[in-house]
């Protein structure tokens, strides 16, 4: 089963009008020469203006986070029917710096993906172990725990992509070694054949993610399981980011 890799910016809270402006407009400059899919994912003030600026262009559009409820009274966040309003395609949701910086739980994430798909967007399920839970050897046990408990029933490889982001990984410039990363992958399609099915989840795209940079990405990125990247600072500078693209070969 071939699966067209994926590439994604998560921008994280970086960029104005001027440089987001910029980096995505060079992103999609590069976008023509790309084997694989692209998506950018701005902050949240940024997300029309760039979505603006990509129309017609093969870079997607994603937020990097939205709220389980479709309106109402909740100061500060931002419902997925509004980013799917003004253009967005996917969403990214659980990741690491959420579920630490504001309490998200496994429940959360996955009412969080539901609302994703209700509003027919792609939820970027984001999970991944800490160091003190690698180093126990609870790795897998953990994995599979945030899988069942963040991913919705009704998951398919169209509403869904998964990103296997270890903690310790984040923005350290560590990784585990391509091996490992693909066997924790692999762990992630099989346990969730169990619940999806085997087809579907044959066409489900695993993005890993952490510390991924252009000098380790085409390892990380020809290993079976691993299809595509979720870039965090390397995604801020466009040459990286394309210089990651160019090494996932489709
Ligand atoms: P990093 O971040 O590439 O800076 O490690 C990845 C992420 O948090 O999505």
């Amino acid at each position: 089963m071939s699966r067209k890799p994926l590439i994604a910016g998560n921008w994280k809270m970086n960029g104005t009008l001027e440089s987001g402006g910029a980096l995505a407009q060079a992103v999609a400059d590069g976008a023509a020469d790309a084997a694989c899919d692209l998506l950018v994912c701005p902050p949240a003030q940024l997300l029309y203006p760039i979505g603006r600026a990509l129309a017609g262009t093969p870079v997607q559009l994603g937020a990097q986070d939205c709220h389980a409820e479709e309106k109402g009274a909740h100061t500060g966040d931002i419902a997925a029917p509004m980013l799917s309003d003004i253009g967005c395609s996917h969403v990214i949701v659980g990741h690491s710096e959420r579920r630490e910086n504001h309490g998200e739980t496994d429940g959360t994430v996955r009412a969080k993906a539901e609302a994703a798909h209700r509003a027919g967007l792609i939820a970027a399920i984001c999970l991944g172990e800490t160091e003190a839970i690698r180093d126990a050897g609870k790795t897998n046990s953990f994995i599979i725990g945030q899988l069942d408990g963040s991913v919705p029933e009704g998951s398919t490889a169209a509403n869904t992509v998964i990103a296997y982001e270890p903690v310790w990984a984040i923005g350290t410039g560590r990784t585990p070694t391509p091996a490992e990363a693909n066997e924790v992958h692999a762990l992630i399609r099989s346990h969730l054949s169990d619940r999806l099915g085997a087809d579907e989840c044959a066409k489900l795209r695993i993005l890993y993610g952490g510390s991924m940079k252009p000098g380790n990405a085409a390892e990380l990125l020809a290993q079976p399981d691993i299809d595509g990247g979720l870039i965090g600072g390397a995604a801020l500078k466009a040459e990286d980011f394309l210089a990651i693209a160019a090494a996932a070969k489709g």
